[in-house]
Formats: structure tokens, sequence, C-alpha cells
């Protein structure tokens, strides 16, 4: 099950995003927008880094209009390493290195048919482990600390 969520300036881009993975059979659970009225980011970024961090849905897909402020909002809560992307690239190695539990897009920067493709990467890439295991624990040592 993956979580979806944005706030206005993402709306769109979610609609896209959330059509295209009900086409290929993959479960979502829509957090909102669900109008393109005006959403604070922040209202939305929560309850789906919520949903990932217990474990009710496995990842999540966050658009803002930059995808920069649902991705700071979602990174408050503990066990979220929300991944802003705006290429294909990052948003593989963010999977293999950061074992990035969502990702962010900006729907003012990036058009469907790349949020796609970054979609498809973000969920077919598996974490790598080894050293990349040992740093993403020193983020939940910080974490622990605050
Ligand atoms: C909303 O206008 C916009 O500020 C928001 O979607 C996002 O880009 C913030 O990071």
């Amino acid at each position: 099950m993956i979580a979806l969520g944005s706030d206005h300036g993402g709306y769109a881009l979610k609609e896209e995003i959330k059509s295209y993975l009900e086409a290929r059979h993959i479960q979502v659970k829509d957090f909102g927008a669900y109008t393109p009225e005006a959403v604070d980011y922040a209202d939305i970024a929560y309850p789906v880094a919520r949903a990932v961090s217990s474990g009710e849905c496995e990842r999540g897909i966050l658009c803002c209009g930059t995808g920069i402020g649902i991705s700071m909002a979602a990174n408050k809560v503990k066990g979220i390493r929300a991944a802003c992307c705006s290429d294909c690239f990052s948003a593989k190695y963010t999977r293999l290195h950061n074992d990035a539990n969502i990702l962010c897009m900006g729907g003012r920067v990036v058009g469907p048919g790349l949020a796609q493709m970054m979609v498809d990467l973000f969920l077919e890439t598996s974490f790598e482990g080894g050293r990349h295991q040992t740093r993403i624990d020193k983020i939940a040592a910080i974490e622990r600390e605050q």
C-alpha cells in the first residue's frame, strides 16, 4: 500500500500518479488534497508520514509545488526519510543508498512522464544496506538524541 498526498501545488501531479499506480493495480491510500483548493503542505505531510512510519503503508509519495516544503514536514516524523527528487538518478539512488521511504516531487517542477519514471524507480529499487545501513543508523541516532 502506497500513501499519497499533496497540497494544492502538487494536487494535479498527485492525481496523475494516483491514476498511474491504480492502472498498474498498486494499492494506494490517498490522504488528500481532494480538490485543488489551497491547503498547507504540513497538514498533508504529517498523516502520510505517520502512515509510513507506523507501517500502515509501505512507502509514501508526496507532492507540493516544489516538493521541498512537504519533504521538510515529512522528515520531522521519526523514521521518515523523505527525498525530494526531480531526476531519475536521485529517485533510484535515494532507495539504494538512503532507504528513502517517501518520494517527494514538485508539481511545478516535474511533468507527469518524468514523475512516472521516478515513481517506478522508487518503488522497484531495493536498499543496498551494508555501509549505507551504518549511515542511516546515524540519522536514527540523531532522531533519538533530539
Ligand atoms: C504553495 O504555493 C507552495 O509554496 C508549496 O506547494 C510548496 O512549493 C512549498 O514548498
